[in-house]
C-alpha cells in the first residue's frame, strides 16, 4: 500500500457520510488519505451531490488536501482504491420501512435487520455486494471490503461463502458503543476500557469487560440492570433487564438482545410505534430531510449535531481506528466481523462471527475466546443457522429456503406464519429480489 491512500465508498451519498468525513478529518496525521471517492446511484444523486459537497466543505476546514469525487460509475470509483468502504441500502428507507411494517401485521417484529426485516434485507443486499467485490476483484484485487451495510453478518458470512474475495470486514458500531456508554457509566476514558467479545453481528455478548485490565464485568451487570442503561444506540428502545435474569446470564447482552429477551414487550412497543411516531424507518426518513436541508447549507463545514439521533453513533471511529490499524500493522484490539477460524468453538470455523480480534496489515487476527457460556450458546447457533440459510437463499433466490429461514428464525413461531410474511414481503420487495423472479 502506498501513502496516498484512495478509498471508495459505495452508498456514498448516505446521510452518514459526514460521520465517516470527521473520522477520516480526525486520523488525518496517521491515515493520509488522499482521494475519497463517494459513489451512488441514479435515485441517490441529488443526496450524494448534497453530501458531497458538504464533505468537500469539511475537508477545506480542516485545511487537508482530500480530493473528493462524486460519481455514478462505481467502477471508476473501484479503479486502484486501498479501501472500499460500504454503506449502501437497496431499495432505500421505504424498503426499511416495508421490513418494519409488514411483519408486524402478523403480529412479528418488525426491524431492520432483525427476523423478517434481516431476512429480508439481506436477500436484497448479498447479490449487490457480491457484485461490488466481483468489480473489486478486477479493478483492486489487493483493497479491503470494510463492509457497514446491513445486516453486516449476513454480508460478511455471504462475501466469505459465495467469493473468493478474502479481504473483508464487517463493522457494526453496537460493541464501540457498548465500550463508550461503560466507559460513561465508569467515569473513565474510552480506551481504559476493553471487552471480550463473542457472538454474531446483533448478537454480540460481552463475555468480560476491564478497566485497566481488571474486570469490573459485576459492576457492570449491575447497571444494566436499570433501564435506562438497557440500550447503547438510539434506535434500540430497551426497557431493563430483570436484575435475576442479567445476573445469572453473567454476560453483557447487546442492546439487540432485547429483540429476543423481551420479544413480546418489543412487538408490543414497535406495533404503538406504527401506529402513532411510525416505525423507525419512518421517524428516521423525517431526520434525514431535516439532515439533508442542514448539509445544503454552504456555510456549513461540519459534521451537524442533528446526526447523533441516528443509531449509527461513533461508526466513523469504529470505521477510521479499523482501516487505519491495518494500514498502520497497529496489532491492536478491535471487535470486528471476520471468519471465526476456531477463535469461538461453539461456532462452525467458516462462519463469519463478531469477535475481538487483533488488527494487523494482514487483516483481522481472531482472540481466542473458547466455547460460549451454555445459557448463550444455544441462541447464537441458532441465529447462525438462520443466517447461513438466509444467504444461501439469497444467493439462489430459491423460495422455500427463505420459508425454512423465517422458521428457524426464533422471532418467528409458525412455519405457516413465516410463509405468509414471505409471500407478502416478496411481493412488496419484487423490484430489489431479481433472483427470486428469474425467468424459467
Ligand atoms: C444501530 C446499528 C446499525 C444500524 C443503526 C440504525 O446502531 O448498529 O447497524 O444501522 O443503528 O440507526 P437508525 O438511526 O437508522 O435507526
Amino acid at each position: 500500500m502506498n501513502n496516498m491512500i484512495k478509498i471508495a465508498t459505495i452508498g456514498g451519498g448516505s446521510s452518514y457520510t459526514p460521520e465517516l468525513v470527521e473520522g477520516f478529518i480526525k486520523r488525518y496525521h496517521e491515515l493520509p488519505l488522499r482521494e475519497l471517492w463517494l459513489v451512488d446511484v441514479e435515485e441517490g444523486k441529488e443526496k450524494l451531490e448534497i453530501v458531497g459537497n458538504l464533505a468537500k466543505r469539511m475537508f477545506q476546514k480542516a485545511g487537508l488536501p482530500v480530493e473528493v469525487h462524486l460519481t455514478l460509475d462505481r467502477r471508476k470509483a473501484l479503479a486502484g482504491a486501498d479501501f472500499v468502504t460500504t454503506q449502501f441500502r437497496v431499495g432505500l428507507l421505504e424498503a426499511r420501512a416495508k421490513d418494519e411494517r409488514i411483519p408486524l401485521k402478523y403480529g412479528v417484529l418488525g426491524q431492520e435487520t432483525n427476523g423478517p426485516g434481516g431476512l429480508f434485507k439481506a436477500l436484497r443486499t448479498i447479490p449487490v455486494i457480491l457484485d461490488i467485490v466481483k468489480d473489486m476483484k478486477e479493478l483492486c484485487p489487493e483493497a479491503w471490503l470494510v463492509n457497514f451495510t446491513n445486516p453486516a453478518g449476513m454480508v460478511t458470512e455471504a462475501v466469505l461463502r459465495y467469493s473468493d474475495h478474502r479481504k473483508v470486514v464487517g463493522l457494526c458500531n453496537v460493541p464501540i458503543g457498548m465500550e463508550m456508554g461503560i466507559a460513561k457509566f465508569l467515569n473513565v476514558e474510552h480506551s481504559r476500557v476493553r471487552i471480550d467479545f463473542a457472538g454474531l453481528n446483533h448478537m454480540v455478548y460481552g463475555l468480560d469487560v476491564y478497566v485497566d485490565g481488571v474486570s469490573v464485568k459485576e459492576q457492570v451487570i449491575e447497571f444494566l440492570t436499570n433501564p435506562e442503561n438497557s440500550s447503547f444506540v438510539k434506535n434500540v428502545q430497551g426497557q431493563g433487564w430483570e436484575p435475576e435474569f442479567i445476573r445469572a446470564l453473567g454476560v453483557l447482552p447487546c442492546p439487540y438482545h432485547n429483540y429476543y429477551y423481551k420479544t413480546r414487550e418489543m412487538v408490543e412497543k414497535e406495533t404503538k410505534n406504527a401506529e402513532t411516531v411510525g416505525t423507525r424507518a419512518e421517524v428516521v426518513k423525517k431526520l434525514e430531510d431535516d439532515l439533508f436541508e442542514l448539509y445544503k447549507d454552504p456555510n456549513l463545514s461540519i459534521k451537524p449535531p442533528q446526526l447523533e439521533k441516528r443509531g449509527g453513533a461513533y461508526y466513523s471511529d469504529a470505521a477510521v481506528r479499523l482501516i487505519s490499524s491495518i494500514y498502520n500493522d497497529k496489532c491492536d484490539i478491535q471487535p470486528v466481523n471476520t471468519m471465526n477460524n476456531g477463535s469461538i468453538a461453539s461456532l462452525p470455523d467458516d462462519s463469519a462471527v463478531e469477535v475481538s480480534c487483533m488488527i494487523t496489515k494482514e487483516g483481522p487476527k481472531p482472540l481466542v475466546m473458547g466455547d460460549l457460556p451454555v445459557p448463550v450458546r444455544g441462541l447464537v447457533q441458532q441465529i447462525k443457522s438462520f443466517e447461513r440459510v438466509a444467504c444461501e437463499a439469497a444467493v439462489t433466490g430459491d423460495y422455500n429456503l427463505a420459508v425454512l429461514a423465517l422458521t428457524i428464525n426464533p422471532l418467528v413461531a409458525s412455519d405457516t406464519i413465516a410463509k405468509k410474511i414471505v409471500d407478502e414481503m416478496i411481493e412488496a420487495h419484487k423490484d430489489y429480489l431479481p433472483r427470486f423472479f428469474k425467468k424459467k
